[in-house]
């Protein structure tokens, strides 16, 4: 759709009230990418149907999302990564399946019956032996992987409660490579992410990081706003030094 106006004559503008483009749209686009450019993975595609059979919430990461992280683990050569967030195992699926030759993913889940959907799923893709699930509460798991030397990391993916987000962060940064990437998914949130007055916890913590991240010499970042079939969001993507 092009459109004549600038963006200083639109001045601030929601996703829904983009002139002439609606979440339809998103979606239409969103899937014809998937047509095109993503590839199918039946396992990861297997975990998608499960999850939605089981009634696990649908807010996986969309195909052309979960491809961006495929290349990412692929560029980075990845051999070791960490997710936060496991939920039906669609993401992680998609990420272990980039990992380099004997290359493994530790993916963290609080919610014991999505851990089981997911544990399932992954078996039932191959990647039993690439993935170590573990359920409980994120912060909880923490602790044992330090005490276990978990890491360095070559990529964390976050993408659980959103609160937490900045302590997800600041433990993966101890703990992530120099040149590793670490991405937190769901940062900026229908454009809350530009409200200093907005209370949600979710969306205060996704301010604080970027304002931490502001004065962190260990990393170089940027945001990414995103629309798709998951309406209108963004991700942040940190380079560690
Ligand atoms: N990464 C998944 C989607 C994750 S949705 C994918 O793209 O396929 C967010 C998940 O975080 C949910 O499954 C939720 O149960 C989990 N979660 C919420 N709070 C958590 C916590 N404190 N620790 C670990 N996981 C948590
Ligand atoms: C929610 C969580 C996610 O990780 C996401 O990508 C979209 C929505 C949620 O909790 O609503
Ligand atoms: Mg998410």
């Amino acid at each position: 759709m092009v459109t004549t106006t600038t963006a200083s004559e639109r001045g601030p503008t929601t996703a829904a009230s983009l002139p002439g483009v609606s979440q339809e749209t998103f979606s239409a686009v969103d899937a014809f990418i998937g047509e095109t450019l993503v590839d199918e993975d039946e396992g990861a595609q297997a975990a998608w149907d499960a999850a939605a059979a089981a009634g696990l919430p649908q807010i996986q990461v969309s195909p052309p999302q979960g491809k961006l992280l495929q290349l990412l683990v692929r560029l980075l050569g990845a051999k070791s990564v960490l997710e936060f967030g496991t939920l039906g195992g669609y993401s992680t699926i998609l990420m272990a399946r980039a990992l380099a030759a004997a290359g493994r993913l530790i993916t963290l889940e609080a919610n014991p019956d999505y851990a089981e959907v997911a544990g399932a799923s992954i078996e039932r893709a191959g990647l039993g032996e690439a993935v170590d699930l573990r359920v409980g509460p994120a912060l909880e798991s923490l602790p044992a992987l330090a005490e276990e030397g978990a890491g360095p990391f070559d990529l964390v993916f976050i993408d659980a409660d959103k609160a937490n987000t900045p302590n997800y962060f600041a433990w993966s940064l101890e703990r992530t490579r120099p040149g590793g990437l670490i991405v937190a998914d769901n940062v900026v949130r229908d454009g809350a992410l530009a409200d200093a007055s907005n209370p949600d916890p979710a969306i205060v913590a996704q301010r604080q990081l970027h304002e931490t991240l502001a004065s962190e010499p260990k990393v170089e970042a940027t945001t990414i706003q995103t629309v798709g079939s998951k309406g209108y969001d963004g991700f942040l993507i940190a380079l560690v030094r």
